[in-house]
């Protein structure tokens, strides 16, 4: 699809996020993983947007839905392929090392999306910020990815698309809802935001436990391990006799 206007600047949090992000993307192992992970994301907003367009009953957004999917299929098709280029040079493996997925997040959030059931106006509210979100975010992408043309050529192709799924989307929320389409924007802000939270908590929760356990196992571990040593060195070694008292009733265990 063609955009509509240049691209969307990068919102100031996006901004202020990017030394974080030329970290992230920095390495090449991690590259690859978050854009496989972009794939997958991209591919199932296709699908959740295709769905869209089978329950909707207006027949012009059928019609850009139907764009739109196919748009978000050749994104993920864009990456995936751009993560295999990336691991034929770099031979790398599947790391469970860190990735920032809560700190740069797959663009659009698309992930939270739920079709059956959502009006029109709705849908129209969620995908505009969803879409804006990628915008953002993919600006900020793009534009640490300087030391890799390849990949910043694919995050500069697909911005191209996010940048109108943008603009039609509001465009539209405003042809089905002309009175109150601000307030559906706003509704569906607080709703991604509350998403949002709910995200960097688990990300925080994740990164607490883990510091959490290394200082237990360092911390609290050594003296219980001392004290059983000493208690071994104590212990007789071989059998121990008994005394006669304590061995009286032959129906219990001690
Ligand atoms: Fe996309
Ligand atoms: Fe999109």
């Amino acid at each position: 699809m063609d955009s509509a206007r240049p691209h969307e600047r990068p919102t100031a949090f996006d901004r202020m996020l990017t030394p974080v992000h030329r970290w992230i993307w920095s390495d090449t192992d991690r590259r690859v993983q978050k854009l496989l992970r972009f794939s997958e994301t991209e591919t199932d907003g296709g699908r959740d947007i295709l769905r869209a367009a089978e329950v909707t009953s207006d027949p012009l957004l059928r019609r850009l839905y139907l764009e739109h999917a196919i748009d978000e299929f050749r994104h993920g098709v864009l990456f995936r392929h751009r993560a295999a280029e990336l691991l034929k040079v770099s031979a790398s493996r599947s790391s469970p090392g860190f990735h920032g997925d809560w700190l740069a997040p797959g663009g659009h959030g698309l992930d939270d999306l739920q079709v059956d059931g959502e009006s029109d106006r709705n849908m129209l509210a969620f995908l505009h910020l969803s879409e804006k979100a990628a915008a953002s975010r993919f600006t900020v992408y793009r534009d640490v990815m300087q030391h890799d043309p390849p990949t910043r050529a694919v995050f500069e192709e697909i911005l191209h698309d996010e940048t109108f799924h943008m603009n039609y989307t509001l465009t539209q929320l405003a042809r089905v809802e002309p009175e109150r389409h601000r307030r559906h924007l706003w509704r569906a802000r607080l709703s991604r935001l509350w998403k949002a939270y709910l995200r960097l908590a688990t990300g925080l929760a994740g990164m607490l436990g883990s510091m959490l356990l290394t200082i237990q196992y360092f911390v609290l571990l050594p003296p219980f391990a001392w004290l059983a040593k000493r208690a071994a060195h104590r212990e007789r070694s071989g059998w121990t006799m008994v005394s006669p008292g304590h061995s009286d009733s032959l129906d219990r265990q001690y």
